[in-house]
């Protein structure tokens, strides 16, 4: 049986203080509202790793991940953070290719690829995000687009290897605009992504792989949208900043 995640990306927000109360409060409405099969995962930026696993501790179902990872086992990369680094502070999970790192900072396919081998190397979970432009969803040829990504970074995977890799479909045109994709939008998607996967990895592989929905999910639409078969949970950004927000969508499903 596949995971149901719900991951809260904070991109390049809260300071110290605020994380640790966004933190706090995010794990003791969880505990109090006793969620037995949903796994949440927070992914703050760098400095917060420490603090806020201290803060989640041991407690089931909620983990430490982080926004993003080198392609680089260690040495002289400035800036850069490993794999290696975050899973000894306690880090499981990692964002990778999430697509504001593919625009601001020029991440491709093939850099990807080797950020996808570095977090499985040191026992993270990569949360592997992918998704069209508004421009390619308008022109309809959506649907090879986000095959390719997966293709092009992931089929050198083995099957144990891809059946550890969590998938985020993240339409572009929905990130931050609070334009959500529809249910059946999403559910077309990820039923074709799993599809995809499954022409390479075989039915039974790709049922195990989680795939998230990301993009303007909120307490709103989270219901309908992780009520489809296909939709193992969501990747969370402005919604995971305010702590009843993220849990209402946990409570949603
Ligand atoms: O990684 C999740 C993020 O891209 C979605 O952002 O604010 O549309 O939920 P948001």
């Amino acid at each position: 049986m596949r995971k149901k995640i719900i991951a809260g990306n904070w991109k390049m927000n809260m300071t110290f203080d605020e994380g640790q109360k966004l933190t706090s409060e995010i794990v003791n409405m969880f505990k109090d509202e006793n969620i037995q099969d949903v796994h949440i995962v927070l992914n703050p930026p760098f400095p917060h790793l420490f603090p806020v696993k201290k803060l989640i501790g041991d407690t089931p179902g909620v983990y430490l991940g982080a926004q993003n990872c080198s392609d680089k086992e260690s040495g002289a990369f400035t800036g850069e953070v490993s794999a290696k680094i975050l899973a000894s502070f306690g880090a499981q999970y990692v964002i990778i290719g999430h697509s504001e790192r593919r625009e601001y900072f020029k991440e491709n396919n093939e850099l990807l690829s080797v950020k996808v081998k570095q977090a499985l190397e040191h026992g993270l979970t990569p949360i592997f995000c992918c998704g069209e432009s508004l421009e390619i969803r308008e022109a309809g040829t959506h649907e090879p687009n986000v095959k390719f990504q997966l293709t092009d970074s992931l089929f050198d995977l083995s099957a144990d290897e891809i059946k550890k890799v969590v998938i985020a479909y993240e339409p572009i045109w929905a990130i931050g605009t609070g334009k959500t994709a529809t249910s059946d939008q999403a559910q077309e998607m990820h039923f074709a992504l799993r599809r995809h996967l499954g022409s390479k990895y075989g039915k039974d592989v790709a049922a195990e792989i989680s795939i998230l929905y990301g993009g303007s999910m909120n307490a709103g639409n989270a219901a309908d949208l992780l009520s489809k078969p296909d939709v193992d949970g969501g990747l969370i950004g402005g919604a995971s900043l305010k702590s009843r927000d993220f849990i209402e969508i946990v409570k949603s499903y």
